[in-house]
This record gives structure tokens, C-alpha cells and sequence, in this order.
């Protein structure tokens, strides 16, 4: 038989096809534009996702024999606000989870609500790119657009209602609502009043390996498939890629270099981080993660290498960075060009490059780049650490992950060995084996992972160049608490 993982992401949609013994047989990819109508501002159209399916599920078959399709599993960007009106129109396009415009509404809910009543009843307090000040913010700034609402969902809760018709969502991408009970796996009731939504309006809750329906005649043809594959409710991006590197059960840790970084910490058992700096979520294998999310991670590379220095070709950029540099740059990278979440939830943050002189060049700049994302990784640790929770080593995926320098780095400023897989494709990989399971090929996501998950390599930090990072992020510290009065005056 054979799988769909659907990794539906910021940039692009990436489709893969695997057989079932995890083998990946074809991969496409297809992008879609997003919008910054504001400073600080995200948003993308449903419909732009759903064509990107309809594009990119038929080119992923070609060469393939549909009919062995058994079933499809997505992966979604997280915490993005999908409104439906009681006709199944969208109603505005979706506010995504990099998008900074709720700040008041975050305050009310952490400042008025409370930041304890906010994590008694779901686990985690409130942060700019969640789905709960999202709909805050449409009742106060489009009262209309609000009254509309008939539907809540995310954007790979979207795709899989024009795959089946289901209203549905998983536990892992339902906890960034800020309208679940994480612990308890079930919508807080106090939450959807606090927001003015009612139950109706919620998806139906799922585990992310089980099947929430099968194709719509309209989508299977739609789509070249047959109308008998199931679809699974999916996860979202994070728990996906995590299920797709292995990491399940308790004590494993994946970070993601994507758009955002994350770092992503497995455990059998609910747990919460006390002062909530770490998200507290459900998993996509059943049990919880804690979670830290940096906005701007790769999206940092693409930005310097593409729109400042207008090139494409990243392994040139990074060429005269070699390992003795490592350390010694003087030059250092806040890479909050989004704001940030994970761990000092500060919308006003700006990105920005200190410590220049006559002599620094233009690989210097690329490499404080580097260096800024992955301190601000480390900062997310630091937390984890600070609440007992020991990481030793770590899994890699994601996009930034393909450069070696860059991997380097990571391992390095971490000070622990980091793990790369065998497939590099991890939201959509980790999505078709969800649906592996729903149909049956395996009776878990933990076996699933144990039969079909291989480490490739792993990147060993090194005694000398760890210890030069230790001391450049002590330096690193020092600069955002330095410069945050002067964020909110250069708005
Ligand atoms: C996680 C988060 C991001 C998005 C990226 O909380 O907001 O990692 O899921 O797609």
C-alpha cells in the first residue's frame, strides 16, 4: 500500500509518497505567497493551501499507481486562525502563528484573565501567535467578521475538511488554541466563553493516528485518488516532525530549523513548566511535549542570504566559515525579525546586528546569523534546564538543518550531540506514518517509529570550539535585556 504525507507549511506545501515499509518514492513541493499587510502582521488564504493540494497531490502520483493509496496524513503550521461562515466561505484570511498583531489581547489574557487561570485550565499562558487571542482580536477589531463565525479551525484542520468533509482536529495542534484542557484532551468549556465561541463551533477532537473520515467524491476526483483512502486527523508541524524523527515515548528531544525553530521534548506524562516560558502540549503519539518556538530560524538565513544580499546560493554565503572562525566572530545577531515567542514572548523585539567594526565582512554577518539562531535555540534549553528537565542529545530536521556548517554550529553552541535522520522530510514523513498507523501497518506511532525511523549521522560538539560559544553566549545574554526598553519607542 501506499502513503500521503502532507507537510502544509509556511512557504510551501511539500507532498510525499511512501510505500509500506517507509520507503519515499516521489516528493513535491508547492509554494504559495504570505502576506505582512503590517508590521508585525501574517496571513495566507486557505484556498491557497487547498490548490497547492490539488497541484501538488497529482504531480506527487505521477508514475504511481493511485489506486494503491490507502491513506494521507498532514502536517500543519501551527496556531493559524481559519474562520468558516455558516456556508463554509472563508471570512477573512488566516492569521498565522508568526503574526504579532494581538499584544493587547495577549495582555488581557495573561494580565486580566491571569496568567495561573490561563494555565489551570489549558496548561500554557497566552503568546501572540495563539489561536485564543486571534479570535480576541477579531471580536474587538472586526466585530462583524466575528458575528460570521461558524467554524473554527487550523490550517491542516482545513485541508483535511475539503479532503472529508470533517470538522476535526487533533490534540497536538488543538493544545497552541489556548482553548484546550492539554491535560484532560478536551476543549475547556471556561476558555471557549472567555473567547465568546461556542462548542459548536469547535472541531471534533481526535488522536492524530486515527481516522477521521475518508475522501469526498469531490476531493478524489479533485485529487486523481480513489474515494476509499482514509485520512488521519494528522498533528501539527512540530509533533509531526518529531513523530517523523523518532521522537516518541518520554526523553526525546528533535529541534527544527524551519521557518521557526523549535525545540520539542518528549514525555509519556503531562507536564507543565512552571512559569509557562515552555509550551505544555499534547503529542501526536498519545502522550505530551514541552515546547519552546523562536519565530524566525531559518526564515533568518533566507532573509539575509535572499532580500539583503539578493543570493540564492546559501553554501556560498556560508563557504569562508570555516571551523577555526567558529567562536571567534565579534559580531553578534538578535534574529527577532518577528518578534519573538519561546522564551521572552516579546512582540516588540526587533532583529538586529551589534558589534561591527571597519574589518567585518560580509561572511561575518552570515555567521552571527547563524550564531543568533542557534543562541536563541540555546535559550529555550536554558529554560528546560532551569525547571530539571536534562537534554543530552537531540535529533536535527528541518531545512536550516541541511547545512552541515550550520549543524555544527548548533551542536556546538548547545554543547550536545545532535542525531540527522536517514529522511530529511520530517512534518511529512511523520504525517504518513500517522497514517500508517490509522491503517493499520503498525499498532502505534512508537512502532511505527522504531520499524521506520534511521539515524544518518551525528554531529559531535568539539571540547574547544564549545567552550569559545559558552563564552560568546554569555555575551549573547546580555544584549536583549540590554536593548528591550528601546523596542516599543522605535515602533
Ligand atoms: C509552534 C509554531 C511554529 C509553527 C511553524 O508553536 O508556532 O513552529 O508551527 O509552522
Amino acid at each position: 500500500m501506499l502513503y500521503i504525507g502532507i507537510d502544509l507549511g509556511t512557504s510551501a506545501a511539500k507532498f510525499l509518497l511512501v510505500d509500506e515499509t517507509g520507503r519515499i518514492l516521489n516528493t513535491v513541493s508547492e509554494e504559495y505567497p504570505i502576506s505582512y499587510p503590517k508590521p508585525g502582521w501574517s496571513e495566507q488564504e486557505p484556498k491557497d493551501w487547498w490548490n497547492a493540494c490539488v497541484r501538488g497531490i497529482p504531480r506527487l502520483l505521477e508514475g504511481a499507481d493511485a489506486s494503491q493509496v490507502a491513506g494521507i496524513g498532514a502536517a500543519g503550521q501551527m496556531h493559524g486562525l481559519v474562520a468558516l461562515d455558516g456556508e463554509d466561505n472563508v471570512i477573512r484570511p488566516a492569521i498565522l502563528w508568526n503574526d504579532g498583531r494581538t499584544w493587547r489581547q495577549v495582555d488581557y489574557l495573561n494580565e486580566v484573565i491571569g496568567r495561573s487561570k490561563l494555565s489551570e485550565l489549558t496548561a500554557n499562558i497566552a503568546f501572540a501567535g495563539f489561536t485564543a487571542p486571534k479570535l480576541l482580536w477579531m471580536r474587538d477589531e472586526e466585530p462583524e467578521n466575528f458575528g460570521r463565525i461558524s467554524k473554527i479551525m487550523l490550517p491542516k484542520d482545513y485541508i483535511n475538511y475539503k479532503l472529508t468533509g470533517v470538522h476535526c482536529c487533533d490534540y497536538s495542534d488543538a493544545s497552541g488554541m489556548l482553548l484546550l484542557d492539554v491535560k484532560h484532551r478536551c476543549w475547556s468549556q471556561e476558555m471557549l466563553d472567555i473567547c465568546g465561541v461556542n462548542l459548536d463551533m469547535m472541531p471534533k477532537l481526535f488522536e492524530s493516528y486515527q481516522v477521521v473520515g475518508n475522501l469526498t467524491r469531490e476531493s478524489a476526483d479533485s485529487l486523481g485518488l480513489p474515494a476509499s483512502v482514509k485520512v488521519v486527523a494528522g498533528a501539527g508541524d512540530n509533533a509531526a516532525a518529531a513523530v517523523g524523527t523518532g521522537t516518541v515515548g518520554s526523553g526525546g528531544c528533535n529541534i527544527s530549523v524551519g521557518t521557526s525553530g523549535t525545540i520539542f521534548i518528549s514525555s509519556e506524562k503531562f507536564c507543565v513548566d512552571p512559569n509557562n516560558a515552555l509550551h505544555s502540549f499534547a503529542h501526536a503519539d498519545g502522550g505530551y511535549h514541552l515546547m519552546g518556538c523562536m519565530l524566525s530560524a531559518a526564515s533568518c538565513n533566507k532573509w539575509l542570504c535572499e532580500d539583503i544580499l539578493r543570493c540564492n546560493d546559501y553554501d556560498m554565503e556560508q563557504r569562508d566559515i570555516t571551523s577555526d572562525k567558529l567562536g571567534r566572530c565579534g559580531v553578534y545577531f538578535l534574529p527577532y525579525l518577528m518578534g519573538e515567542r519561546s522564551p521572552i514572548n516579546d512582540t516588540n523585539a526587533r532583529g538586529m546586528f551589534i558589534g561591527m567594526t571597519m574589518d567585518t565582512s560580509r561572511s561575518d554577518m552570515v555567521q552571527a546569523m547563524l550564531e543568533g539562531v542557534a543562541f536563541a535555540i540555546r535559550d529555550s534549553f536554558e529554560v528546560a534546564k532551569s525547571i530539571g528537565v536534562e537534554v543530552k542529545s537531540s535529533r536535527i530536521c528541518g531545512g536550516g538543518s541541511k547545512s552541515p556548517l550550520w549543524r555544527q554550529i548548533f551542536a556546538n553552541v548547545l554543547n550536545m550531540p545532535l542525531e540527522t535522520m536517514m529522511t530529511e522530510q520530517g512534518p511529512g514523513y511523520g504525517g504518513a506514518m500517522l497514517a500508517m498507523v490509522g491503517c493499520g501497518e503498525f499498532d502505534n506511532v512508537s512502532q511505527a517509529a522504531e520499524a521506520l525511523v534511521q539515524v544518518s549521522g551525528t554531529i559531535e560538539p568539539d571540547a574547544e570550539i564549545a567552550a569559545r560559544y559558552q563564552e560568546k553566549y554569555e555575551k549573547f545574554m546580555q544584549i536583549y535585556p540590554t536593548v528591550r526598553p528601546l523596542f516599543p519607542k522605535l515602533l
